[in-house]
């Protein structure tokens, strides 16, 4: 064990660190806040239910690591307030942050209304600023933080009937960048996961539309769709101090669909 933690493996390993996983209740964020369990940290779940949160639970302390359950809907900041002062509460401190939660309202540009477009907008985008901005000042009086948004293959392409959707996750890549400029000085980095097609709920109208589905397959070089599973090694490499000199990178994890 000791060679391991002097070891470029050791870099890898949470142990001891304090991890908060908005959108924790299932797909992605479930799966990336069990990975870094694995890897040592102690878990700080957020679902806009608690009693969503329930499966995360007991898997993180199965794992043997501890877990608070937070219910917050990261679109309002004294939700967010709350969270940040509970976290400190219990931990003392907050080492990773992953912004995962998010939303889509699938509809043709056209028919998107005013408020369609503000949920969209006010969870995946305005959300990942608070979370980031509250969580940002205590990892900055640290002088050390991880912070991973999830953004998505919109970053770079536009997508089919989700116009907001697309907006919101080109500006979580800009946001990104913007932050990590800002916080780089402070030993605090800021990352994104770009993940391509995953099997979750969130996914769920295009795996059961058959000429969608196809064509997406068809894209992706491996010809499967992710497994939330596959984006464990992504979060926890740029949660472990493995990734110190990397910042501001947005990181895609798909099957190879962007080089096709
Ligand atoms: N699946 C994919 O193929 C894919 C691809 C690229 C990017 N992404 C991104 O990855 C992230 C997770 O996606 P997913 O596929 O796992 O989606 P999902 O299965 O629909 O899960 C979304 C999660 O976000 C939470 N959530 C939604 N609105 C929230 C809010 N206002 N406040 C707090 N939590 C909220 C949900 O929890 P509650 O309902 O319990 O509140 C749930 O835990 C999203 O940002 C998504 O855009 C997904």
């Amino acid at each position: 064990m000791a060679k391991i933690k002097k070891s470029i493996l050791g870099h890898f390993c949470l142990e001891g660190k304090t991890a908060i996983v908005t959108g924790a209740s299932y797909g992605l964020g479930r799966a990336m806040a069990a990975g870094l369990a694995e890897a040592g940290a102690d878990i700080v779940a957020v679902s806009r239910k608690l009693k969503n949160l329930e499966k995360v639970k007991t898997e993180i302390e199965n794992i043997g690591k501890k877990i608070l359950t937070v219910e917050c809907d990261v679109s309002k900041l004294a939700q967010i307030k709350n969270l940040v002062d509970r976290t400190i509460d219990m931990f003392g401190k907050i080492d990773i942050l992953i912004n995962n939660a998010g939303i889509t309202i699938r509809k043709e540009a056209i028919k998107y209304s005013e408020r369609d477009w503000d949920k969209v907008v006010d969870i995946n985008l305005k959300g990942v600023f608070l979370c980031c901005r509250e969580v940002g000042k205590i990892m900055i009086k640290q002088e050390k933080g991880k912070i991973i948004n999830i953004a998505s293959l919109m970053c770079f392409t536009g997508g089919i009937t989700i116009p907001a959707y697309a907006a919101s996750k080109g500006g979580v890549g800009q946001l990104t960048k913007a932050l990590s400029n800002e916080w780089a000085k402070f030993n605090v980095n800021v990352n994104a996961i770009a993940p391509g097609y995953f099997n979750t709920p969130l996914t769920k109208p295009l795996i059961e539309n058959p000429v969608r589905y196809n064509e997406i397959t068809s894209r992706i070089p491996m010809q499967r769709w992710g497994k939330p599973e596959d984006l464990k090694g992504a979060a926890v490499f740029l949660a472990s101090d493995a990734s110190d000199y990397i910042t501001g990178h947005i990181l895609v994890v798909d099957g190879g669909w962007m080089g096709r």
